[in-house]
């Protein structure tokens, strides 16, 4: 364990000071694009507009035989797009796949003072992002890069989820972790062939009743809860960002939003798009709803220095409640300065 007075010093001379603080930025959505198709790199200028993350996807869901198409087509549309506010992520490959290597160090000479966030998947432990960490501060390092690229991982294997807490606080460099339900299922010898979303024989049955005889409930239940808790929890506890992962049933939009929901709820900050509707459901579900910021709103007013405790509605408010009013609040803020409707929605 790296003593807490070295822990935030550069990992090569030359390379930028890690971050003490992650930047303030608004990530509902993760939008992903297979960047060997000319097609989608001809749609980036337009989805800067409307999307909070671009990430060009390498990893899984890219073909052996165009894994170096997608790599150069990133770089492509990394050269020739101004992103502005939104963020230009990258999936690369895993560390003992045989493309990593040339992803990173292509794309961090190529385009590094652009990228913002490698995703890196298949994260067991802290020493993946060990690995990650010290090539990272070489590479920037040689080329001159300004500020520190960052590090997100995936949970999506059984010894990633036990040693979940320690990949957290692996690093500086950390920005967050997004659930990899594909993965992480088939790490766990889960029985499920979905991406994300519940199982419809995963519930519960309430009891059977020999008086009335009626017929039991059955009662679906969130395949996915205790991890992303775990994760939630985690990624609080080391001041980084959660994130649900894909939802991979593009019909099912409900259920897409229940999902996204109930992470949001649980706090996460986004999720991913893999289709253009799911971006529709990240920006409205990780945004919050309208009742709630006027309420929290109430609150900070009617407790201006964040002591006490008053009733508003009926609701008794202490500190406590203070500090959730201001998590909403504050992520209110941050939706608003990017989306003039929705400041007028809140009140700003
Ligand atoms: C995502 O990468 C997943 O495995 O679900
Ligand atoms: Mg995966």
């Amino acid at each position: 364990m790296k003593l807490p007075r070295q822990f935030f010093k550069p990992l090569a001379i030359g390379a930028p000071s890690p971050l003490h603080e992650l930047p303030v930025q608004l990530e509902r959505m993760i939008h992903f694009i297979p960047p060997h198709i000319e097609k989608m790199r001809a749609k980036v200028p337009d989805m800067i507009k409307t999307v909070d993350v671009i990430l060009g996807n390498l990893e899984d869901a890219i073909p052996a035989n165009a894994k170096h198409a997608a790599r150069e087509g990133f770089i492509e549309l990394a050269k020739n797009n101004e992103f502005g506010e939104t963020g230009l992520w990258t999936r690369i490959n895993c560390l003992n796949s045989p493309w990593v290597l040339d992803d990173i160090t292509e794309i961090v000479a190529q385009v590094g003072d652009k990228l913002d966030v490698i995703m890196l998947p298949k994260v067991e432990g802290p020493w993946d992002i060990h690995y990650l960490d010290q090539l990272l501060a070489q590479l920037e390092a040689r080329h001159s890069i300004k500020k520190p690229i960052l590090i997100h991982a995936i949970l999506e294997t059984a010894e990633g989820v036990n040693n979940v807490a320690d990949i957290a606080a692996a690093s500086p460099r950390m920005h967050g972790m997004s659930l990899g339900p594909a993965d992480l299922a088939a790490s766990r010898g889960m029985k499920t062939t979905r991406v994300g979303g519940g199982h419809p024989f995963y519930g519960v049955l309430s009891d059977p009743d020999e008086d009335t005889n009626t017929t039991r409930q059955f009662q679906q239940q969130d395949l996915w809860h205790y991890t992303v808790a775990k994760m939630v929890d985690a990624c609080a506890a080391a001041g980084i960002k959660a994130f649900y992962g894909p939802f991979g049933d593009f019909s099912d939009l409900e259920g897409c939003k229940a999902q996204f929901r109930n992470s949001f709820l649980l706090g996460c900050a986004g999720a991913w798009s893999l289709h253009p509707s799911q971006i529709t459901i990240a920006k409205e579900v990780f945004s919050p709803d309208v009742n709630e910021v006027k309420f929290a709103l109430r609150i900070l007013e009617g407790m201006p220095d964040g002591t006490g405790a008053v009733m508003i509605d009926g609701k008794m408010q202490d500190d406590a409640t203070w500090k959730q009013a201001k998590v909403i609040a504050d992520l209110a803020r941050l939706v608003a300065d990017k989306d003039p409707a929705m400041a007028k929605n809140y009140g700003f």
